[in-house]
């Protein structure tokens, strides 16, 4: 099992889109596909099409660490797509062993081919958790001259609490969202993206897509199948991520 994480510490930069969208495009490739929702506002589900709360979701579960983690995973509407829900509104400061996650996930490793975290938008003890369970990470960042500060300043701290983890993990990219090719300051901020991190740390950019906005309403499952801009996005960039894994 790959373990990829999806973070930024910056809130509504399409954390959650992209990870949706990846573990659907694999699951649709028929790779067997594990989605793990750390973020406690619980929006995988939602976008999965499911509005009920859990009892179980991975906070409890890394908080109680001896629960069997295979209990909690949960299958969703589409073929080789599973998911452990968020506990919605825990207090994530209870959370203090670092290593749980890692642990828990070992236990499932030969069962899927991706697993798939989404974070909440901070940095914190989830984060670091996230950090040490995971092999590559992807920070999606919002085409614009904030976006591009932010997400640099977020990429430093990143290997700075991963060196102090001691872990090894590879940045697989920044990938620039809400991207528009008729905007000079689009261009630009990639260029300048390029100049810091390099060229070959970018994914190809997700455009902005209305589509996209209909996962959390009516679901993933809703426009698996649809032709639309945003998933073709998605579509180059897992063609990029089978290729540089
Ligand atoms: N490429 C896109 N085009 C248009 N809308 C988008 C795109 N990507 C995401 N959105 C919309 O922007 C909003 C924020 O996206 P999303 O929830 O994925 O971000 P996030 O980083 O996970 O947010 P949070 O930090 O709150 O978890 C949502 O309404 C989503 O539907
Ligand atoms: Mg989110």
């Amino acid at each position: 099992m790959i373990t990829i994480l999806i973070t930024n510490r910056k809130g509504g930069v399409g954390k959650t889109t992209t990870t949706l969208s990846i573990a659907a495009e694999f699951a649709q490739r028929g790779y067997k596909t594990l989605l793990i929702d750390l973020d406690t506002q619980g929006h995988i589900q939602y976008g999965l099409g499911i509005k009920h709360d859990f009892e179980y979701g991975i906070h409890k579960a890394i908080q109680k660490e001896d629960i069997d983690i295979k209990l909690i995973v949960q299958k969703s509407k589409m073929k080789n797509l599973y998911f452990i829900p968020a506990n919605i509104n825990y207090n994530s400061s209870l959370l203090q062993n670092k290593k749980t996650l890692k642990k828990l996930l070992r236990k499932v490793k030969d069962e899927y081919d991706f697993c798939i975290i989404d974070t909440a938008p901070m940095s914190d003890t989830v984060l670091e958790m996230a950090i040490l369970a995971s092999d590559y990470v992807i920070v999606p960042m919002k085409t614009e001259y904030l976006g591009l500060v932010g997400t640099v300043q977020f990429v430093k701290i990143f290997y700075k609490i991963a060196s102090r983890l001691k872990t090894d993990f590879k940045l697989l990219g920044v990938l620039p969202t809400f991207y528009s090719k008729s905007i000079k300051e689009h261009k630009e901020t990639i260029d300048k993206l390029a100049s810091i991190i390099g060229k070959d740390k970018i994914l190809p950019p997700i455009r902005k897509d209305i589509k996209l906005t209909h996962i959390f309403k009516n679901g993933l499952k809703s426009i698996a199948k649809e032709h639309s801009r945003g998933k073709d996005d998605y579509t180059l960039v897992v063609d990029e991520i089978l290729k540089k894994l």
